[in-house]
């Protein structure tokens, strides 16, 4: 889309200056406003024409029967899909006595703007209506960052030639038609007319809707409060029925006056809350927000951004398009998690139905990572969600005949939603990932009330489910067996490498957490000799390894599976999972998305130097990409193991997922995974950044077509700026007490009145392995991106460490 000519490429804003409809659904991805806890999708206030209509509240979900032909012991039995709540964005116009709608009539001008500083998303546009009135209509909206239960909409109409008598409805509206899923099974299953009404009011200029979902019980308020101004003689109206509330302001305005709405709006939803305990509660949010008002919240809403953006901007020189999508995908990794406060962060956080609004490894494992570092208070929040779970997840456990707890696969409020598949099903390494989670964002804050309670909590019982899924041979090895990792291709396999290391990882840090607070332990009924058994399965954790071409196998065996046979798959039979059985991709060496990889990077102190860069070789002719998730975790490896112009276009293509379309299924929402992997990319790729103990270390190496990258990060409340150029990386403490951190190994110590300024030296190009045919990175245009010096062919350039200046 990016690519798109009505996108413009610029450093802190998202423009659009045309309406291209067959884009619609995208941009109301990318244009989507969300606080965590409230989405709003960008669709046009006008409600018509739309892609998908979509206002979500975290947490609010319809149950369904997951059919199956076969049932079998252990199957869940019901999912949860997101549910399309109240409509509150809905701003009708009538222009004379016709519809404004974009599909008649003559659109002179039509621009969007999402400011990523103000985290307002501005549209301004001019119409001649088919009986030749010409208005412009501007709005603005927000969904508000601070007023955790309000969004608001600033909407003005002025006609710009002749008298007209315009008439605007703003709407609340419940059970929109939506349009249906074309039978991707990454989109959703939407419930229709999942709300049933429970109450409905209209007052002066207030509306109220509350409803409840059918299945799952839960009740859902909606109200709104309007401030409208008018040349003399305005009116309005208001009134309202099960579905629809409606405030109607009628007015004739001459060339040069306008007519101005001001819409507060807020949103409360309850599994447990009676009916006058939601009502107070919708109608309090308002209260706040009206004292506030529309200036009060837009001024809120730019300084909590800026508090923000002091701690999270990430600057990149030499590539307009990536400095762009990096602030972009900031902002939107920011909005999935800022407010969500005890909710899941789902996949697409609230910007879409995708995947059914449920929640994935790619919370704790791709989106918390980059939180940890600028967003902390929302990693805690998120941590919390899962914790409140345990229920579910001791539940499933037990179920599966295991100890301690099984998070699900994936899921809205903690039950496992996925239907069997070998892939959900036998993905445990979910469990390990929170546990990862958990460990980052203790070392980065220092958090000790959370790590006792919470984080202690949270490793014993993951650790549990791991010594009781795993087995000592009788040489002692401890093996997990029929396991699924992160790679969805191979299903159901002994000992998956990076299921194996994050396991032994998640049992040694809840063996230390014991030992860090025995008595809490002991009250979660932990004895001595249960800590030390997993001290033992990590110790003894079997990684399978070919001695034959010196690589780690992504699972016991895998080198020896028949290849795939990519030069008969042409390049439109990807994805694989669209095209092939998975039986025949299960049997073969064929990679959906980085597993061995991701384990060189998660667990990259198990790996030397030499494995890194042979495992990569052999793995990369084999990873087809058919995931978002991908992308990003190679790109941080190519850039550790020397090929960074890979790495570079790996970037691009995490960037990109959505400003781009890569998938084709932005329409459902934005790649959370992704958008947090382009900040991960940089940052970890490029700025070869690790966790260290309770600090952080460094390994910064810059590919030839990005000549600075400066960002920001907060650890153990210290603020920290790392800049690199090619020749040099200065690292500056902007707040804090002096902090230790390392620079490729070696100890360097920063102060707020001594920054460091080290050498980088260039190193040596290296020839990077190739990929399957067709599913090389793309190379995109360098000439968008003004970047000096980017060249299409392999001119790879490292830096490494140095010798120091102060
Ligand atoms: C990926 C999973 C991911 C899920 C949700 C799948 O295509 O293979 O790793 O968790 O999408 O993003």
């Amino acid at each position: 889309m990016i690519s798109h000519p009505s996108y413009a490429v610029e450093p802190w804003v998202l423009r659009e200056t045309a309406l291209d409809l067959g884009l619609l659904a995208q941009s109301e991805s990318v244009f989507a406003l969300s606080n965590g806890h409230i989405g709003w999708r960008g669709n046009l206030e006008e409600g018509e024409p739309h892609g998908l209509p979509g206002t979500y509240l975290n947490g609010v979900h319809e149950i369904h029967a997951l059919p199956y032909a076969e049932v079998g012991y252990g199957y869940p039995e019901s999912g949860q899909t997101i549910v399309n709540v109240t409509n509150g964005k809905i701003v009708r116009l009538l222009v004379d006595d016709e519809p404004f709608d974009l599909r008649y009539g003559r659109l002179h001008s039509h621009e969007r703007v999402l400011d990523l500083r103000s985290g307002l998303l501005h549209r301004t546009c001019e119409w001649t209506s088919p009986a030749g009135r010409r208005v412009r209509v501007r709005s603005s909206r927000l969904v508000s960052l601070t007023q955790r239960s309000v969004a608001a909409i600033l909407y003005e109409v002025e006609p710009l030639e002749c008298d007209v008598r315009v008439v605007v409805q703003s709407e609340l509206v419940a059970n929109e038609e939506l349009p249906q899923s074309g039978g991707d099974p990454r989109a959703a299953q939407a419930p229709r007319s999942p709300l049933e009404s429970l109450e409905h009011a209209s007052e002066g200029s207030r509306l109220r809707l509350l409803h409840r979902t059918r299945r799952s019980g839960l009740r859902v308020a909606a109200a709104v409060g309007h401030t409208v101004s008018g040349p003399e003689g305005t009116q309005l109206r208001s009134e309202s029925s099960g579905d629809v509330a409606r405030l109607t302001a009628t007015s004739t305005l001459r060339a040069g006056e306008r007519l101005r709405l001001e819409k507060l709006v807020a949103y409360g939803w309850s599994a447990t809350r009676t009916l006058p305990g939601l009502r107070d509660q919708v109608d309090a949010a308002l209260a706040a927000a009206d004292s506030a008002g529309w200036r009060g919240l837009v001024a809120e809403q730019r300084q909590y951004l800026d508090r923000f953006w002091s701690r999270a901007d990430v600057e990149v020189d030499g590539d307009a398009e990536i400095q762009q999508a990096v602030r972009f995908a900031t902002f939107h990794v920011l909005q999935a998690g800022a407010r969500a406060e005890e909710r899941a962060l789902p996949a697409k956080g609230l910007t879409g139905s995708g995947y059914d609004g449920h929640t994935f490894w790619d919370t704790e494992s791709f989106v918390l990572p980059m939180l940890t570092y600028t967003e902390p208070s929302a990693v805690r929040a998120a941590l919390r969600w899962r914790r409140s779970t345990l229920p579910a997840a001791r539940q499933r456990a037990t179920q599966l005949r295991l100890r301690g707890a099984a998070f699900p696969w994936r899921t809205i409020e903690g039950a496992e939603c996925s239907a069997y598949w070998p892939a959900g099903s036998a993905a445990f390494h979910v469990n390990a990932d929170i546990a990862d989670a958990v460990v980052r964002y203790v070392s980065a804050t220092g958090d000790e009330e959370f790590d006792q309670d919470c984080g202690l909590e949270l490793l014993v019982e993951t650790a549990r489910m791991w010594r009781s899924l795993g087995h000592h041979d009788r040489l002692g090895r401890f093996h997990i067996d029929g396991v699924t990792g992160p790679d969805e291709y191979t299903a159901v396999k002994n000992d998956n490498t990076y299921t194996n290391l994050m396991a032994a990882a998640n049992l040694t840090a809840a063996a230390d957490a014991v030992a860090r607070y025995p008595d809490r332990a002991a009250r979660l009924g932990v004895d001595d000799e249960e800590a030390a058994a997993w001290r033992d399965a990590a110790d003894a954790v079997h990684v399978p390894y070919s001695s034959e071409l010196r690589v780690h196998e992504q699972h016991e065996g895998f080198t020896r599976l028949e290849p795939w046979d990519f030069a008969g798959t042409s390049p439109d039979q990807y994805p694989l999972l669209l095209h092939f059985p998975y039986y025949d991709l299960y049997r073969k060496q064929v990679v959906k998305q980085a597993d061995l990889v991701l384990a060189m990077f998660t667990r990259g102190e198990f790996f030397d130097a030499e494995h890194k860069a042979r495992n990569f070789a052999y793995y990369e002719p084999l990873t087809v990409r058919d995931s978002s998730l991908s992308a990003c975790c190679q790109a941080v490896m190519a850039a550790e193991v020397g090929h960074l112009g890979l790495a570079y276009q790996y970037l691009h293509e995490a960037a990109l997922m959505d400003l781009e379309d890569l998938e084709m299924n932005t329409r459902d929402g934005l790649h959370m995974a992704s958008l947090a992997g382009t900040w991960m990319a940089l940052v970890a790729g490029f700025g070869g950044m690790r966790p260290r103990g309770d600090s952080l270390g460094f390994a910064p190496k810059l590919p030839e077509a990005i000549s600075r990258l400066a960002f920001r990060l907060e650890v153990r409340g210290r603020r920290l700026r790392v800049e690199i150029e090619h020749s040099r990386v200065t690292y500056t403490l902007l707040e804090g007490a002096p902090l230790e951190l390392w620079h490729f190994g070696e100890p360097v110590t920063v102060s707020t009145d001594a920054q460091r300024s080290l050498r980088l030296e260039r190193q040596p190009h290296r020839t990077p392995p190739g990929q399957p045919p067709g599913r090389e990175p793309r190379s995109h245009d360098s000439s968008v991106g003004a970047s000096q010096g980017r060249t299409s062919s392999w001119t790879e350039m490292t830096t490494s460490r140095t010798e120091m200046t102060i």
